[in-house]
Formats: structure tokens, sequence, C-alpha cells
């Protein structure tokens, strides 16, 4: 076990933890969109989990890093506060801002987070750059919103990680990234439509089980 301090608090943690982890089983809420409870390797994609760390020149996404003995952290500061919002909504910018139509809302990742850190889902901080197709619905049981995708890849690793099989990808690059589907109605395993574990992790409803809309 090593011994920290987070914002004052002493904590005792078992060594080789990410730190996001350690903080959140021991009720010190840090932001965090791409972390799936018990993570051990987050993909650090949503860069929600900002803190600061003693003898560190700038603070650092928590989930990308192991406790130490003494380590001294903070998770409140001005620093820490201002770039969560501009993750964010650099997140938002990509995003169709559409609650009252939309099945997450009320359970959202991204009005969780907004209410968090006290800022609109709403701001012209950052041009909106949204992608043409609006639905891919070639999945035999899932449809897949991309401008709802926050490209977490929570989906990715629930489909690898814990159900052992990879239909699911991030595909092309850049801006244009977008999840994608492995197989075709033919290929993929009939246990898929039972599975949904994919839709049931997704913060935001971009990927939908299709008999459910
Ligand atoms: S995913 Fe969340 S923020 Fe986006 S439209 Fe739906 S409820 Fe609103
Ligand atoms: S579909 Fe949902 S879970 Fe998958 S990357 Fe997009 S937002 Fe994350
Ligand atoms: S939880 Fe750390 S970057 Fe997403």
């Amino acid at each position: 076990m090593v011994t920290l301090l987070i914002d004052d608090k002493k904590i005792d943690v078992k060594e080789g933890t990410n730190l996001l982890r350690a903080c959140l089983e021991n009720d010190i809420y840090i932001p965090n969109l791409c972390y799936i409870k018990g993570m051990q390797n987050p993909p650090a994609s949503c860069r929600l989990c900002f803190v600061e760390i003693e003898g560190e020149d700038h603070p650092i996404a928590s989930c990308t890093v192991r406790v130490r003995d003494d380590m001294l952290v903070h998770t409140d500061t001005p620093r820490v506060r201002r770039l969560q919002k501009t993750a964010l909504q650099l997140l938002l910018s990509v995003h169709d801002v559409d609650c009252k139509n939309c099945p997450a809302n009320r359970k959202c990742g991204l009005q969780d987070m907004a209410r968090f850190l006290k800022t609109a889902l709403k701001s012209n901080r950052f041009d909106l750059f949204l992608k043409k197709n609006q639905v891919d619905q070639s999945h035999p049981f899932l449809d897949y919103y991309p401008n709802r995708c926050v490209l977490c890849g929570r989906c990715v690793y629930v489909c690898r990680d814990q159900q052992k099989l990879t239909e699911l990808t991030f595909a092309q690059r850049g801006f244009n990234t977008v999840i994608g589907f492995f197989g075709n109605s033919q290929t993929i395993p009939p246990s898929c439509d039972r599975c949904r574990a994919c839709a049931e992790v997704c913060p935001v409803a971009a990927l939908l089980p299709k008999r459910e809309i």
C-alpha cells in the first residue's frame, strides 16, 4: 500500500493503482468520461480528469498516473478547472446538443460534466463541426450516431476486454474518426444481439440497440 494526500485527505491505496481510480474509490470526485469503474488502464481520451500534483509543472490527466507514496494531489484548482472546462467544450464542439430529443437526456455524461463544472452545454468558444452522416444503421443490432459520440472508447473496451469480442473499433482518422463495426449480418455473432454491453456503457446514447429505438 502507498499513502497519499489528496486535497488534504489522507488515503491508503494499493501500489500501482491509477490515480483517478484511487480518487473515485475514496469518494474524491474528478470529472471523467472515458474511465469505467475498475479500469486499470483507461484510454485517456476525454482529457477531463486533470489534477495538479506537487512537483509537476503542469496539470496531468489523473488516469495516466500511478499512485506513489507521499504524493500530494490537488483536484480543485483554477488551472485544473480551466483545463477541464476547455476539454468539455472541445468535446461539445463536435457534438449535436439536442437534449430534448435525445435518449440520453437526464442520464448523460456530458450533462453531468457540465453541471459539475458549472458550464453551459452550448457555448460559442469553439466553432461547431458536425459530421454529415447522422446515423450509421449498417449493423444488424445497433445504430450509431456519430454526432453524439464523444469517442471515449468505452464501447470498444467492453466489447474487447469484457466480452472478448472485437465487433467495434475506431475507424477513419482525425475529425472524421468514428466508431466502426467489424463484420456484417452474416459474420456478427448472435450473442451481439443479447449483449448490449457497449450501448450500456456509452455515456451519451451514441450506440443504441435497434429494437429499442
Ligand atoms: S448526449 Fe447528452 S448533451 Fe448530447 S444531446 Fe443527448 S442529452 Fe444532450
Ligand atoms: S459510441 Fe459511446 S461509448 Fe462508444 S466511443 Fe462513442 S460515446 Fe464512447
Ligand atoms: S478519464 Fe482520464 S482522460 Fe478520460
